[in-house]
């Protein structure tokens, strides 16, 4: 099916209290590999693409395979600009065709990062694209936990946030961190309650969920979190799979075969973030979700259905 935007999908995961995952995509193996597992689990799914990744493969190649693998499944997909701290860059993505849109000020003062965020907002609601942006900043690997601690988002600025921005979704900053090679970090729930009791309307953005505690993802879909971006757990995944082929088949020339193995291993690990996410069966054999939402509360239910 053609692409939709990240609009219903997040209102979808906010009130049946699953998310939606963010999968990074850096080359065609990998747009193959998230579609493949989301269309399998029956998913809705966001490929999103950094500016790194448009510097490596181009804006048009970058949105362009993604754009064929969505025409290719009949599970909704949305293209999605992460982390875009340009606002230029946000432009020429809305004139690429990606259905999603964010504006990360998280580097600038709040009150420059509210009025770049409100202007971006303007020009993509014309054209019906949902921009996420973001409160608070979350950092990257090598951060300290004063510096974590610090540049955590604040529940009183949320609703102004929300209101001044007219933001479709808000990624917030409650204590992951980029780019972290194994799981191990908490979330501050009690920071998220607080910001999703302000905005509760309003679907809220995981970062960083590679070094993110298992247990504090499934409690924070309880509270807002609709979004969960999966970046390095996938790269890991696939580019060790790929040296492994290689050590194994030192003497093959075709990088299919390589490229082949590290698809493989990213598709599984896009499969296991789907299921642990709760998006696997919400969406029908005809392509929409499920109604009413699928799944509940996990204190509700115990294990997710
Ligand atoms: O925007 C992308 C992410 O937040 C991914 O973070 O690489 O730690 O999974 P990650
Ligand atoms: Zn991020």
């Amino acid at each position: 099916m053609p692409l939709v935007t990240t609009k219903q999908m997040l209102k979808a995961a906010l009130e049946g209290h699953f998310a939606v995952g963010a999968f990074n995509a850096n080359n065609m193996e990998m747009v193959q590999a998230i579609v493949e597992a989301a269309t399998e689990e029956r998913a809705p799914v966001i490929l999103q693409v950094s500016q790194g990744a448009i510097r490596y493969a181009g804006l048009s190649f970058a949105a362009g395979i993604v754009k064929i693998a969505a025409a290719n499944t009949d599970v909704p997909v949305a293209l999605h600009l992460d982390h875009g701290t340009d606002f230029d860059q946000n432009v020429l993505c809305l004139r690429e065709g990606f259905t999603s849109l964010m504006f990360d000020g998280s580097s600038l003062p709040l009150e420059e990062n509210i009025a770049i965020s409100k202007r971006i907002c303007e020009i993509a609601h014309i054209c019906g694209i949902p921009v996420e942006t973001e409160l608070g900043k979350v950092l990257k690997r090598g951060a300290t936990p004063e510096e974590i601690e610090d540049a955590m988002a604040k529940p009183e600025d949320a609703k102004r946030f929300i209101a001044e921005t007219g933001a479709d979704s808000l990624a917030v900053a409650i204590g992951s961190v980029h780019a972290l090679l194994s799981q191990g970090a908490g979330l501050d729930i009690e920071r998220l309650k607080a910001i999703h009791a302000a905005i509760p309307e309003t679907p809220l953005v995981l970062h960083g969920s590679s070094g993110v505690l298992e247990e504090s993802i499934v409690e924070a879909m309880n509270y807002g979190i609709a979004k969960i971006n999966v970046a390095t757990y996938l790269s890991q995944a696939f580019t060790f799979a790929m040296f492994d082929h290689l050590k194994a088949h030192p003497d093959d020339e075709d990088p299919r075969k390589h490229l082949a193995a590290g698809r493989e291993a990213a598709k599984e690990r896009v499969r296991e973030k789907i299921r642990l996410f709760r998006s696997n069966g919400t969406i029908t054999s005809s392509g929409s979700f499920k109604s009413p939402p699928t799944h509940h509360r996990v204190a509700d239910i115990g294990e997710p259905e």
